[in-house]
């Protein structure tokens, strides 16, 4: 039903039946895996990309660079969810037979949840390593400083196991992803310490405080090595691919993502027998623990995994704040006589 009116949206509003259900899916998918924040709550952000050309919903992935171990692709500003598929299909493929690859994806609007690239390319056999750089404003100040620089820049990896779920490593190198903030200001709920600064730089825990006007800014994770993560997230991520950079303190109405990816095939490097018992030995250590304590030793990946299961069986829970700002850029893009009115009332 909701991967129904999603898609719905995305057709009506130009795409194709493919791009639209590629969308849908992406979206639904990171709600379903507790990440309300790149979840649908995004549409009304990305119907209004559509209305001023900050994504554009037809546009075709161009090759631009090919040296045979690594492929640059030019996305201009198509949707991400598009884009990050085909980038990844085509990796995938050069992968499986090559053994290894480095992926270049540039000047695409917003990849939503980084971790379904690290999911799409561990389905196919493959560890994968992904850097991302966000321009759409800064938001994040520099460990040491308190002036907005960079974006939320998130990393991830993703490691396939033999019939069992993959290890995915997935998050925006701040304290609390930029939608997380949307999430609990929806929610009216205070935030954790240590993840959000004033516009004069003094720590709050009022989600509101982001979007006041001058806005406040986010802090890096992990204090210096998570500003040094961020900021090779901008590096690999955008420069070396020649993508656009966040370096100055100008504001892009819509979210463009440049990922730089590298994708190996263990198969075909020929360690595919040791990397899966190495890896199981690996897991199991760093879970022993969980012997006495089950569950408290988390892998990277478990929480979500767990989470898609859980609202699977009992459904998604959409806050009513959400569905309305969704039903009003539907309504505001022509877009009226959806499904978001019916759920919007509903609640
Ligand atoms: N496209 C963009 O511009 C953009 C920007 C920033 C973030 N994002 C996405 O936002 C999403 C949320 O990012 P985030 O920083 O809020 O993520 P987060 O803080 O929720 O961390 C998620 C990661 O930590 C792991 N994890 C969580 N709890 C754990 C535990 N107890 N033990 C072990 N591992 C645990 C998860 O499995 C996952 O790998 C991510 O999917 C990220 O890719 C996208």
């Amino acid at each position: 039903m909701l991967r129904e009116a999603v898609s719905q949206l995305f057709t009506a509003a130009g795409g194709s039946v493919e791009a639209a259900a590629l969308i849908a899916d992406h979206l639904v998918g990171a709600n379903l895996r507790g990440h309300d924040s790149h979840g649908i709550g995004v549409v009304p952000l990305y119907l209004a990309s559509i209305k001023t050309g900050g994504m554009v919903l037809d546009r075709e992935l161009r090759l631009v660079s090919d040296t045979g171990g690594m492929m640059i692709f030019d996305a201009g500003r198509g949707p991400g969810q598009v884009m990050g598929h085909r980038a990844m299909e085509a990796g995938i493929e050069l992968a499986k037979t090559k053994g290894s690859v480095i992926i270049g994806l540039r000047n695409s609007h917003h990849l939503g949840r980084i971790g379904h690239w690290a999911e799409q390319c561990a389905a196919a056999g493959l560890v994968s390593i992904h850097f991302v750089n966000v321009v759409a404003g800064p938001i994040v100040a520099p460990f040491g400083g308190t002036k907005a620089r960079l974006g939320t820049n998130p990393f991830a990896a993703g490691f396939p196991r033999i019939a069992a779920e993959p290890v995915i490593v997935d998050f925006a190198t701040s304290r609390l992803a930029m939608g997380k903030i949307r999430v609990y200001r929806n929610q009216g709920k205070t935030l954790p310490d240590n993840a959000l600064l004033t516009a004069d730089g003094v720590k709050t825990n009022d989600p509101n405080d982001l979007f006041a006007d001058p806005p406040g800014v986010l802090v890096p994770f992990g204090e210096h090595k998570g500003w040094g993560l961020a900021l090779a997230c901008e590096l690999l991520g955008a420069a070396l691919l020649g993508g656009e950079t966040q370096h100055d303190g100008s504001k892009d109405p819509a979210v463009i993502n440049s990922m730089l990816s590298i994708l190996v095939s263990p198969d075909q490097i020929g360690t595919v027998a040791a990397f899966g018992s190495e890896m199981s030995q690996v897991l199991a250590w760093v879970q022993s623990e969980n012997n006495e304590a089950p569950g408290r030793v988390l892998l990277p990946g478990q929480p979500e995994q767990a989470m898609r299961q859980q609202r699977l069986d009992e459904g998604i829970p959409i806050d009513p704040a959400t569905l309305e700002q969704i039903a009003t850029a539907a309504s505001d893009a022509g877009l009226s006589d959806l499904m978001f009115h019916a759920l919007a009332r509903r609640t």
